[in-house]
């Protein structure tokens, strides 16, 4: 490589950090497929402990790239990030290609959110990368085109993804509604599988249009972002959990009485759920459940070591975490 490649290959780099992120009023269901805009708001917390770390590099290399985890994704599986890609091109008026290498401190597609945190980190490297000076609502409208639940990655803490009107998307992008230290929650992410789930959120929210509860589901669904943001703002735990778990359980009721029917629980996701269906009465401790078998347990501080005891008497995995902040730039 000649000095001035060497020179142009890192003037036209940056890294960014973002973290998962996990619902706590749904996304689920689309009113467009291809720009992934939800038909309602949803909202969610960082998590602190899993993130995704990507580096993008804008070439003159003939293609584009995307290697996560040292495995290079073909091409046909590089759709979703060539949107990306294309929009930050279509913005630059530029033909360059972008090569992106990404790494998760957890593992892929098993309903913890590694299309969230990776399509967060992925574009705020490839914006930066390309010298883009964009507002965090167009960087996060931007990662929203990766995946839905990207766009509320690159906020800090509790955040509201806005579903606009727009047929654009241009004011379908995710505000921070309360930094990561807002509420001292605790946060236990149980690794119930490692293997990655057999049916995607696209498919399965694509799937969940065909339920006899799809209408009522979108009626009642569509009321959760409030109710839940005012739980969150006031610390009221007890509205916060009533209105968390009724939404997940609403969530896999239209999927499970899809045709045909997806069901992400395995056995070990009932136990945990009956589990602490059981304590939440006694103490304050919810959960809620992507989709994935993988179960997110919150509790506040004072409950947390008992909370933590029953998980390891039930001999779970499991991670540990805040809240997290929003997507940020790195040195690589
Ligand atoms: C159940 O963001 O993965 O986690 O936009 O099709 O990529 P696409 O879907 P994705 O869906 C997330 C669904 C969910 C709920 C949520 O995160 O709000």
């Amino acid at each position: 490589m000649t000095d001035e490649q060497n020179f142009s290959r890192k003037k036209y780099r940056a890294s960014a950090r973002a973290h998962a992120n996990v619902a706590a009023a749904k996304y689920w269901g689309k009113r467009n497929d291809s720009l992934n805009l939800p038909i309602f708001d949803s909202i969610a917390f960082n998590i602190d402990a899993l993130s995704t770390e990507t580096t993008a590099t804008w070439t003159d290399d003939e293609r584009d790239a995307l290697i996560i985890n040292d495995w290079h994704v073909p091409p046909q599986s590089m759709t979703r990030i060539s949107r990306l890609l294309d929009k930050i091109r279509e913005m630059k008026g530029w033909k360059k290609h972008c090569t992106l290498v990404s790494r998760n401190n957890f593992p892929l597609s098993t309903g913890l959110a590694s299309s969230a945190s990776g399509g967060a980190a992925a574009t705020m490297a490839a914006v930066h990368a390309a010298q883009l000076d964009l507002p965090q609502s167009q960087i996060s409208a931007l990662a929203r085109l990766c995946s839905g639940s990207a766009a509320r990655s690159i906020p800090q803490g509790w955040t509201r993804w806005r579903a606009g009107s727009a047929e654009d998307g241009s004011d379908s992008f995710a505000v921070s509604i309360a930094p990561p230290n807002h509420w001292n929650l605790q946060l236990f992410v149980i690794q119930v599988s490692d293997a990655p789930k057999n049916i995607s959120s696209t498919e399965g929210m694509k799937r969940s249009e065909s339920s006899p509860f799809w209408n009522a589901y979108i009626a009642e669904a569509a009321r959760a972002a409030d109710v839940i943001q005012n739980a969150i703002l006031q610390k009221d735990f007890r509205a916060f959990s009533e209105a968390v778990m009724q939404n997940t359980m609403m969530m896999h009721a239209v999927a499970l009485t899809a045709k045909p029917p997806v069901c992400y629980f395995a056995p070990k996701t009932i136990e945990i759920l009956q589990k602490i269906m059981r304590i939440c009465r006694a103490m304050p401790v919810c959960c809620t459940i992507d989709a994935g078998a993988n179960v997110v347990v919150i509790t506040d501080n004072i409950a947390a070591p008992f909370v933590k005891n029953d998980i390891i008497a039930m001999g779970l995995t499991y991670i540990q975490s805040c809240v997290g902040g929003g997507t940020e730039l790195i040195t690589a």
